[in-house]
């Protein structure tokens, strides 16, 4: 088995199964996932079979002593259960990870990340970046699902170590990093996040559980090319690009990202994309998360707001 992915066993998959139609629907209560409803999703951790495997793999893949920072459960049994069960299995399998973050009011926690061929950026590279850099507490962990890929056979998800990254710099570039010297987009509208950090700097100082390398390639394009800042920055880049790693996500599954340790791309989509019916487009959904309180290794506690 590769490491970074994970396979559902049968038991597991027959247990969400069989709960998911008992279970509450993943109402929001204001930015987290509902108490009650978390409550719920998270005690089929103690009773469904294989639970405490999954769970205990994803968290070392995601935090622990080898630090790759994401991981890939093949969750395709659970795409199979329909679009109201499967959903809610795949949410309540995720609460046991961390709580359920919605970042934008009346937007659905399962956000649709498609793509539309008019939309040159939507079917372009996504260069690597971690979501929401300029917020003061960033989400802590991004799933996003697979529920078709590239017909086409492009859009290879890219992941790349950004703490590495950072250990491959020289010490004058670590340090201009660490001035607040860079800046990023628009911030209106979002909640759970903090406050706008605006400039923020790429490196916080803070280790991996609480810290961030924000970084966000986008940024770079509308910076002074002969200033020093922009110089360290692009040499982050070629950092981050040096490590990468690549692969296709297949029907299903669905990859988890600690955003404290990686950056998340995207390669370009397939060929002729505008020749791609309507309903067979590459289509992900995608969610942020909240690490619990005290420690990313218990998935037990309050969450923190
Ligand atoms: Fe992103």
């Amino acid at each position: 088995m590769t490491p970074y992915r994970v396979p559902l066993a049968a038991r597991l998959v027959d247990s969400l199964a069989n709960q998911a139609p008992h279970l509450p629907d993943a109402a929001v209560d204001g930015d987290l996932l509902d108490p009650d409803v978390n409550r719920a999703y998270q005690a089929l951790r103690a009773t469904a079979i294989g639970a405490e495997d999954l769970w205990a793999h994803c968290k070392s893949m995601l935090d622990g002593v080898y630090l790759d920072g994401f991981v890939i459960i093949e969750a395709a049994p659970l795409l199979d259960l329909g679009p109201e069960h499967g959903p809610r299995a795949a949410t309540a399998l995720l609460t046991w990870l961390a709580t359920p973050l919605n970042v934008l009011d009346a937007t659905p926690l399962w956000k649709p990340l498609g793509t539309d061929p008019e939309q040159v950026t939507s079917t372009g590279y996504q260069p690597f970046q971690i979501d929401i850099v300029n917020a003061t507490r960033p989400p802590d962990y991004l799933a996003q699902w697979c529920l078709r890929p590239d017909p086409r056979g492009g859009g290879h998800t890219l992941i790349s170590h950004l703490r590495r990254a950072v250990l491959r710099l020289d010490d004058e570039e670590r340090r201009l990093l660490t001035d607040r010297a860079f800046t990023h987009g628009d911030f209106a509208g979002l909640r759970g996040v903090g406050d706008e950090y605006r400039p923020f700097p790429v490196l916080d100082g803070r280790e991996h559980r609480d810290g961030f390398v924000r970084f966000d390639a986008r940024i770079l394009p509308g910076m002074d090319s002969r200033e020093a800042h922009t110089s360290a920055a692009r040499a982050l880049e070629r950092e981050v690009i040096a490590g990468q790693r690549r692969f296709l996500l297949a029907r299903g599954d669905l990859i988890v990202i600690n955003q404290h340790v990686c950056a998340h791309g995207r390669e370009r989509l397939g060929p002729d994309q505008a020749t791609v019916h309507d309903d067979e487009h590459r289509m992900l959904h995608q969610m942020f998360l909240r690490a619990r309180r005290g420690s990313t290794h218990t998935s037990l506690g309050l969450a923190r707001r």
